[in-house]
């Protein structure tokens, strides 16, 4: 089957965020973002797209800061009351019932219930005609201790970080599964076979 080439959001999984920041008036905003991911490992820095009307953009804009916090399966229902283009005056954490998690080293809080809190201040804007490339610099790091191992690792089958598969008429939540196979990054290396001595 051919797909037209704008559904190419149908054939991955995507993740689900909450982006929470706050205006220069001091209002409290979230959003689900999926154009989300970290850059290139190891770094400190997280890349997110945006479409220019969004509250979002204009609070980290206004105050070069914001929080990455990672939903897990079962607060669908905040997400989803999180996506409504409510007006920026409109207190978005008390709209969706969303505690504020008090943040080590930005403004914006992050939010309680989630399973990890990214707290990042604006790097670049790389702008394009109708959206914007958002680059942030991770400054504090925080996770629930809950479902993460002493490395920092998630115990991803029980913690349900929220994902999304994207289809015609809406979104179905997804969370990963473990497919059976663990890899360390030293597979990754090319070692040629010694020189055969004969
Ligand atoms: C699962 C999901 C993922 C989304 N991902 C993005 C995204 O990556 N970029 C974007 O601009 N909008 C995205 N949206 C739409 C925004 O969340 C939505 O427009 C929201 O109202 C923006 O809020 P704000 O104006 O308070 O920033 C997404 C919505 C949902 C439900």
């Amino acid at each position: 089957m051919i797909l037209r080439p704008n559904q190419r959001e149908n054939i991955l999984p995507l993740p689900v965020v909450l982006i929470s920041t706050i205006s220069k008036e001091g209002i409290r905003n979230a959003a689900p973002w999926s154009n989300f991911t970290p850059l290139l490992r190891p770094l400190d820095e997280v890349l997110l797209a945006s479409w220019l009307k969004r509250d979002t953009l204009e609070n980290i804009r206004q105050t070069g800061e914001f929080v990455v916090n990672i939903p897990r399966a079962g607060m669908e229902d905040a997400v989803m009351i999180c996506a409504r283009n409510y007006p920026p005056e409109v207190d978005e954490f008390q709209e969706a019932s969303l505690r504020a998690k008090p943040s080590a080293k930005v403004r914006p809080p992050g939010i309680e219930g989630c399973l990890a809190w990214a707290e990042c201040t604006l790097l670049e804007e790389i702008a394009r005609e109708k959206f914007v490339l958002i680059i942030g610099k991770v400054v504090h790091l925080e996770v629930d201790d809950m479902f993460f191992n002493a490395q920092g690792e998630m115990d991803y089958e029980r913690a349900k970080p929220l994902g999304a598969m994207l289809g015609k008429e809406g979104m179905s939540f997804t969370y990963p599964v473990f497919s059976g196979r663990h890899a360390e990054y030293k597979e990754m290396f090319y070692h040629p076979a010694a020189p055969n001595s004969g």
